[in-house]
């Protein structure tokens, strides 16, 4: 309850930010949203927050550009980040966020919680065990978040979230909990908000 009323409270979007010079003051307690391109990241800030276009969500890989941060309530920010893997942009645009995207991961004194979101379809890909290593060694614990489960039948989703958890085991600085989500159906949402409304 104490989480819907936050998430349902006061939330805005405060900057996007295209280098490291541009981040905001580091004085709340940040989550951010990491993920490969595609998979869902500003669909999830927006199902979580009950706003259907706060953060922009499309189709074509790569729309999300720049380090959004969104306010929540007083004390918090929720980061939504650029994707990595594919993206449907030049390769030196690509480049440049995903310099800047690496940076945000490993040097971010105020984030508390990294959440990786993998596609329930796809399970987690080489490119997603980069970011996770770059976690581990810049210790920032993360949670892996499903993402799509809408698209995955309940008889499928058991054999992905095996190799998840084998992947995972690897990790160190990775939560074990794996929270499923719809941001389409609405499912662990709820479980989600608690989650951050529970750190501080
Ligand atoms: P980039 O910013 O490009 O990295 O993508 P993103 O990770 O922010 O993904 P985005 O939220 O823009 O969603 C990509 C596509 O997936 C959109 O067409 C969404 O409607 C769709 N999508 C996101 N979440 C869900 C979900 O839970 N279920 C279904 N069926 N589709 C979803
Ligand atoms: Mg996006």
């Amino acid at each position: 309850e104490a989480a819907r009323k936050l998430f349902m409270g006061e939330v805005d979007f405060l900057k996007g930010v295209v280098a490291m010079d541009g981040l905001p003051p580091d004085d709340r307690a940040e989550v951010c949203f990491a993920g490969r391109s595609n998979v869902g990241k500003s669909s999830l800030i927006n199902a979580l927050t009950g706003r259907k276009a706060l953060a922009r969500a499309s189709n074509t890989p790569g729309r999300t550009q720049e380090i959004n941060f969104f306010t929540l309530g007083e004390e918090r920010y929720l980061v939504d980040l650029p994707g990595y893997g594919f993206a449907n942009a030049p390769v030196a645009v690509v480049d440049k966020w995903q310099r800047l995207l690496k940076q945000y991961l490993s040097g971010r004194a105020t984030l508390r919680r990294a959440f990786v979101l993998v596609d329930f379809r796809h399970g987690i890909k080489k490119v997603d065990e980069e970011i996770l290593t770059l976690l581990d060694k810049s210790a920032v614990p993360f949670q892996v978040v499903m993402t799509k489960q809408d698209k995955v039948k309940a008889v499928d989703q058991e054999k992905v979230l095996e190799q998840v958890r084998t992947a995972l085991s690897r990790h160190p600085a990775a939560y074990p909990e794996i929270v499923t989500t719809s941001s389409e159906k609405g499912d662990g949402i709820a479980t989600l908000r608690a989650i951050i409304a529970g750190l501080t």
